[in-house]
């Protein structure tokens, strides 16, 4: 079994911070999503993984996932120009060869993990497994149609009248088979190869398509949930109380991670939040679902449901909440009351 992670994409809806980050390495909880995803592909048990990328962001994502060794796999990168995810399987097809794989969005995060769904598409010798979570929305996703048995009867990819309200979730496995199908389709109305297309196209061939209905959270910041959401969710799930840095005349409440080299000087700290390396917090409050990254700075400010990323610094702010600073952002009141003086990139949003 082999893992194709999809690290590609233009991230356009989240501007700012993509145009000089790729959308699948943007922090929650101090780390980026396809992190994340890269643990669960390792969990599994799988040490040879083709990470798609795209030529503008290809590199920040080569910096991070680097050859792999982190995670203990081997990172094979394959860039794609962004015509669909079926598109990302073809371009694949050397790395791939004849294995069967699992099929990673690099923004999506589910909370299964991959280990047992590997498990049943083997046992059960599946041509192709996917997960299906309900949704509000299923115009903007691709849908299925399940029979009784749970084999999946009919998929379409964001239909103006949903058949039903299962969105596929970014989690895939198939066998080789799906090379067949990726080889039938045309591209969409939106010129991309769909993989919902070639799923149906499998269907129709008569292969084996299975879908679970996933009973845990879904985070896909690629779209559904924006970051902050994301960040709530991780912090939730991931955060284990882990005091290392240095608090002096302070109090840390409840799951709090205070890394190593940080510095909390009379403040406030309720979790669950997360204080990156060599960050400093002075005179402040940090309020829950709150993520300070590394050597970010905040002094005599509060803070709550906000990623503060690697470097920024928030300074005698009074109250601040619900928001995102990008990487080394700095924010400070001026002194004088009512009036604002902002140096801010394009597609910045500023509520005051
Ligand atoms: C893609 C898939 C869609 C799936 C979604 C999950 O959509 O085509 O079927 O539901 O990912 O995020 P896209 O991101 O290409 O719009």
């Amino acid at each position: 079994m082999k893992a194709l992670v999809l690290s590609g994409g233009k991230g356009t809806r989240l501007r700012p911070l993509t145009f000089t980050l790729a959308k699948q390495l943007i922090p929650v909880a101090n780390r980026p999503i396809l992190g994340y995803v890269l643990d669960q592909v390792r969990d599994a048990g799988i040490a040879e993984v083709g990470v798609i990328i795209a030529q503008e962001t290809g590199n920040y994502v080569k910096d991070y996932v680097k050859d792999g060794s982190d995670w203990r796999m081997r990172v094979d990168y394959i860039l794609q120009e962004p015509l669909g995810l079926a598109h990302a399987v073809k371009q694949a097809r050397p790395f791939l060869g004849g294995s069967p794989f699992v099929m990673c969005l690099g923004d999506n995060l589910q909370g299964r993990g991959i280990s047992n769904l590997v498990r049943r598409f083997e046992e059960e010798k599946l041509d192709c497994l996917i997960l299906l979570k309900e949704v509000p929305d299923p115009q903007r996703f691709g849908i299925a149609v399940l029979d009784s048995g749970g084999r999946v009867t009919k998929l379409v990819e964001k239909p103006k009248e949903p058949p039903t309200n299962l969105a596929v979730v970014g989690t895939y496995l198939f066998s080789p088979k799906v090379h067949l199908a990726v080889d039938r389709i045309k591209p969409s109305w939106r010129n991309e190869l769909e993989i919902t297309d070639a799923i149906q196209e499998m269907i129709n061939m008569g292969f084996r398509v299975k879908a679970e209905v996933l009973d845990s959270w879904w985070l896909d910041t690629g779209k559904k949930d924006d970051i902050l959401t994301a960040n709530q969710i991780v912090l939730d799930e991931y955060v284990r109380r882990d005091v290392r840095g240095n608090v002096e005349e302070s109090t840390v409440e409840g799951r709090v991670i205070v890394s190593e080299g940080a510095s909390v000087k009379g403040s406030r700290v309720r979790g669950p939040c997360v204080i990156g390396r060599a960050a400093s917090i002075e005179g402040s409050f940090i309020g829950p679902y709150t993520s300070i990254g590394d050597s970010a700075q905040v002094v005599n400010s509060a803070i709550e449901n906000s990623i503060l990323m690697a470097g920024a610094s928030v300074k005698d702010v009074e109250r601040m909440e619900d928001s995102l600073l990008g990487r080394s952002a700095r924010v400070s009141k001026n002194g004088r009351s009512h009036s604002v003086k902002a140096n801010v990139g394009d597609f910045s949003e500023i509520e005051v």
